[in-house]
């Protein structure tokens, strides 16, 4: 049932502050300025023991994780970093004792992920999941972890479940952070950060008429640019691979910091860009970089929480706390590629050549 929605993947954009809310929900402790997770399967003392953490997923799955890793250096500074589960399964890579793996699944069935799960566990590793489907063969597999609780998703891309995903690993690394040295004052901080998500997707989807405009004029471009740096990478990432998923535009990812590497070669009217430009310390480097494709003719979009005058067009999103930015800023532009392929006649909740779970090698 799509509930007045003309497709699963818009129902599912537009659930996502009720799912937010979810994955929320009796988990805020606001005693001791920390969250409470029931199914982690990891006391104190094993969670100071944790020198790396290791995230593992696929396709959208990966990309929440980059987030995760992120978030978890930021708020527990424990090193930590996201790596596709089809690569690392195929590496022979370096099982350690003290590294913390999550593996990370919508379905919580991607063959890929669950291969990577049983050759840690195979190794002695500990797992966790941070999975939605419960009782998934991940969720088994897994000696502890987090449900997202986004509710079912039915669209093949992954919109709803991805933001909470993001906002699982928020919780897990304000866990993790509170068990070693996040003070009390940041973990209010976070916590106040988490209780705005709501309403301030709320605030994101008002905007779709006007994220419906700019699809209009984007659906014919040939090839499109996403650029972010640190916090925004991952967002232009996922972007990026949501709009050649279902519009089947050539789309490609590019941290903002390595465009004078080569990408810059690319830059004409004809190739715009969609820059992830966060109001935190690194907005000076990001303006920087659209002035370089602005001095190229480079057309460029920016999701920014004020208007950026080097940018052609501006959307604008609320500001939460700067960890919390990346759960959020991608939003405006799931938008935009359900609108772009709206305009070019996908069949936005089956693209071609993919499935919903991927369950074989
Ligand atoms: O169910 P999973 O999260 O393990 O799926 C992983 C990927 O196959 C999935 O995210 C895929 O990239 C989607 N089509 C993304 O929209």
């Amino acid at each position: 049932d799509m509930g007045g929605h003309d497709t699963y993947m818009h129902k599912e954009i537009h659930e996502q502050a009720d799912a937010v809310d979810r994955v929320l929900r009796g988990r805020i402790d606001d005693r001791f300025s920390t969250v409470h997770l029931g199914g982690l399967n990891l006391d104190a003392r094993e969670a100071r023991r944790i020198r790396r953490v290791k995230i593992l997923g696929c396709g959208t799955s990966y990309h929440a994780g980059m987030i995760g890793a992120q978030m978890i250096e930021e708020l527990a500074r424990i090193p930590a970093d996201a790596e596709p589960a089809s690569e690392f399964r195929y590496r022979n890579a370096v099982v350690d004792p003290d590294t913390l793996y999550v593996a990370v699944s919508q379905s919580g069935e991607t063959y890929d992920v669950l291969a990577a799960v049983q050759e840690l566990k195979r190794k002695g590793a500990r797992v966790l999941g941070v999975v939605n489907v419960v009782g998934s063969a991940i969720a088994r597999e897994a000696d502890g972890g987090i449900y997202v609780h986004a509710g079912p998703e039915v669209c093949v891309v992954s919109t709803k479940c991805f933001t909470n995903t993001t906002v699982a690993f928020a919780l897990l690394a304000l866990h993790l952070g509170r068990t070693r040295d996040l003070s009390v004052r940041d973990g209010k901080r976070i916590i106040e950060g988490l209780r705005k998500l709501p309403t301030q997707i709320a605030e994101i989807l008002k905007q779709e008429e006007q994220v419906r405009e700019l699809a209009e004029e984007y659906a014919q471009s040939r090839s499109m640019l996403f650029i972010g740096r640190v916090r925004g990478y991952p967002v232009a990432r996922e972007a990026s691979l949501k709009l050649k998923e279902i519009t089947y535009i050539h789309a490609e990812a590019y941290p903002a910091s390595e465009l004078k590497h080569g990408p810059l070669a690319l830059i004409e009217p004809a190739l715009p860009t969609v820059a992830i430009v966060p109001d935190d310390d690194l907005l000076e480097k990001n303006r920087a970089a659209l002035e370089e494709i602005k001095a190229r003719s480079g057309k460029i979009l920016a999701v920014a929480h004020r208007e950026q005058e080097k940018a052609d067009r501006t959307i604008v999103v609320p500001k939460n706390e700067d960890e919390l930015d990346p759960i959020l800023m991608g939003i405006p532009l799931q938008l935009l590629a359900y609108h772009a392929a709206k305009v070019l006649g996908r069949d936005i909740d089956k693209p071609r050549n993919l499935a919903k779970s991927v369950t074989v090698e």
